[in-house]
């Protein structure tokens, strides 16, 4: 190594051009993933009061519209949450041939076709009444989510997302083996091209708040933690992509992103070869949109910055509901 004065690292970052020709990490928008809310039985469009700016859709007219000006900006690929027309302790309207996700699912196809590609979120919380990511029984007086009796339901939900259209599934629930559940039915019904992006390291985190709100999903008692991830462990991520890898994914996931830099980097380094998608949380949306409405920070450099730091610690795909913003931001050009 040479040093100062052969050597001044300032003579790259002189002027715009410059940096802009050595920039190690690059945004578009092609790799960001627009989460839509869907709601069955209403009209028109609801904003998320803890998510101002973001709506909740009817699977109608009014969600081809958005979708549509999305993919106006640039985005093709959307991911869709359902807020069902009823909710049981089995999750039934989550596999219902007319359920809101299956029936969202199929006008988007229908419209877009090849143009878009559907990515429909697996998990039973938002369909249950209990609110819980599986089956709920009863262990010696406690209540308690059956990993095994959960993967048949996880099974069934994914298998009508792929008939109804999804290109991709995404099991959100951080069941044991729902990964192999999942390619293991789609495989026997035809479905051997239908993806399975895995959230594979999924933190037990406070900062789905927001989303829970959106979709009614808080659970009704506990929490998560017997299944999400404990914050504290990094390593145990590993162990997590490793086995959905075993199971067939064929894309994997950090969650939360922006919070969760470390494992990103980890998981990325540790499996090089592995599509890595990040999701940048509801609370991590709901925190920068709160700071930007008072006045406190500049939210479009804030989003940059942040969304390049998430691809910059490994990430290949961020899943954001800046999504739009993101694309708009890019075509005036980068603040760095
Ligand atoms: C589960 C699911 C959740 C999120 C995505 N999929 C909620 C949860 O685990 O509580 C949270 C996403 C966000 O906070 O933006 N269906």
């Amino acid at each position: 190594m040479t040093n100062f004065p052969v050597t001044r690292p300032r003579r790259l970052r002189k002027n715009k051009l410059i940096r802009d020709l050595i920039a190690e990490t690059s945004l578009s928008e092609k790799n960001l993933i627009l989460p839509i809310f869907i709601k069955d039985n209403i009209n028109d469009i609801e904003e998320i009061p803890s998510m101002p700016s973001v709506y909740r859709y009817p699977p109608n007219d009014k969600l081809i519209k958005y979708v549509e000006e999305s993919y106006d900006n640039g985005i093709n690929y959307v991911i869709l949450f359902g807020i069902p027309a009823y909710k049981n302790d089995i999750a039934t309207s989550a596999y219902d041939k007319n359920g809101v996700i299956q029936r969202a699912t199929k006008i988007l196809k229908e419209t877009f076709d090849d143009r878009l590609i559907v990515i429909t979120d697996e998990c039973t919380d938002e369909y249950t009444s209990h609110g819980h990511c599986g089956i709920v029984v009863q262990n010696n007086g406690e209540a308690y989510v059956d990993n095994d009796e959960s993967l048949k339901i996880h099974a069934k939900i994914a298998l009508s997302q792929a008939e109804a259209g999804a290109d991709i599934v995404a099991p959100s629930s951080m069941m044991d083996g729902v990964v192999g559940a999942i390619r293991k039915i789609l495989d026997e019904n035809g479905f051997q091209n239908t993806l399975i992006m895995s959230y594979s390291a999924k933190y037990a985190s406070t900062f789905y708040s927001p989303f829970r709100d959106a979709a009614y999903s808080k659970p009704a008692f506990g929490d998560r933690k017997s299944y999400q991830m404990d914050p504290r462990n990094a390593y145990e991520a590993l162990k997590e992509v490793n086995l959905d890898i075993e199971e067939g994914a064929d894309i994997i996931m950090v969650k939360p992103a922006h919070t969760y830099l470390d494992i990103i980097r980890l998981v990325k380094d540790n499996f090089p070869d592995y599509p890595l998608a990040a999701y940048h949380v509801s609370g991590e949306y709901s925190m920068i949109k709160a700071a930007a409405i008072n006045g406190w920070i500049n939210e479009k450099i804030a989003v940059l910055e942040i969304s390049t730091a998430i691809k910059r610690a490994g990430a290949n795909l961020i899943i954001t509901y800046y999504a739009n913003d993101i694309a708009k931001w890019l075509k005036e050009g980068l603040p760095f």
